[in-house]
């Protein structure tokens, strides 16, 4: 898709309902993530979500999903070593998932590598990881001076390099989520990461407008004036990032 220019809509979904309904509304990628956390159990931040519940949510999925890729999240902890994330890699495939996803930086290259060395497809998340928001004070827009943008930078090219098949930008100005794209081969999926990326994804609760905290500045609610119920918001939104008008500026970080 990137090479044909074609952006990816990409949705978190947690259950087999809204698999199905995201399929049919043209969703390209399911992420099970690890928010299931928060928007689903309740908890003030991903850290607690455990292996397992994402295996739970990974089953449930898979029973509605009909055309869609499924990524899965390795949470919290689950990947500090090699071992670790094989093994938890191999729960989280075998429960359905196509590819996992992880956070972080370069300290995870060797696992990236190994894991592809072994069939494991692997999506890498940068920029804001909420699985880190304790050690990075808080949900904050990252890469804004010189030294992290092309540390950000660097690190990309650094997990494309150990195999990584797909990038996850969060929180990043706009113009970073641009070079970045630019420079990489393998796709960039961003969330307040600015148009340029090579597609988009959002936390499904948030962009239905049903979360419970204040609005993010990067998330669209595609209910508002939306008639046609949840299909219809997700169809446009598919829509909208397919055709380059989800984000616009206002929803990305200068
Ligand atoms: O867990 C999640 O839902 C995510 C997205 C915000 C990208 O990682």
């Amino acid at each position: 898709m990137k090479e044909n220019g074609e952006k990816i809509a990409m949705l978190t979904a947690y259950d087999a309902s809204f698999s199905r309904l995201f399929s049919e509304a043209g969703v390209d990628i399911q992420l099970v993530g690890d928010t299931l956390g928060m928007v689903v159990m309740g908890y003030e931040t991903t850290v607690p979500v455990a292996v397992e519940d994402i295996v739970h949510h990974t089953r449930c999925v898979i029973r509605g999903n009909q055309r869609s890729f499924i990524i899965t999240d390795l949470p919290f902890m689950a990947y500090s070593n090699i071992d670790q994330a094989m093994e938890n890699s191999k729960k989280l495939l075998q429960a359905g998932a196509q590819m996992v996803k992880l956070e972080g930086g370069r300290w995870t290259e060797d696992t990236v590598f190994a894991l592809q060395q072994r069939g494991v497809g692997v999506c890498c998340h940068i920029g804001l990881t909420p699985q880190s928001v304790h050690s990075l004070g808080g949900y904050k827009v990252q890469g804004r001076e010189a030294a992290a943008a092309s540390e950000l930078l660097e690190t990309a090219k650094c997990l494309e390099q150990a195999g990584a098949k797909l990038l996850v930008l969060e929180c990043v100005p706009h113009s970073l989520g641009a070079k970045i794209t630019e420079q990489l081969s393998i796709p960039t999926i961003g969330i307040g990461a600015g148009p340029n990326c090579d597609g988009q994804v959002l936390v499904t609760y948030d962009m239905l407008g049903i979360s419970t905290h204040p609005p993010l500045t990067f998330v669209r609610d595609f209910m508002e004036g939306c008639t046609g119920g949840i299909i219809e918001a997700v169809a446009q939104y598919v829509a909208a990032v397919k055709n380059g008008s989800f984000p616009n500026l206002k929803e990305s970080f200068a």
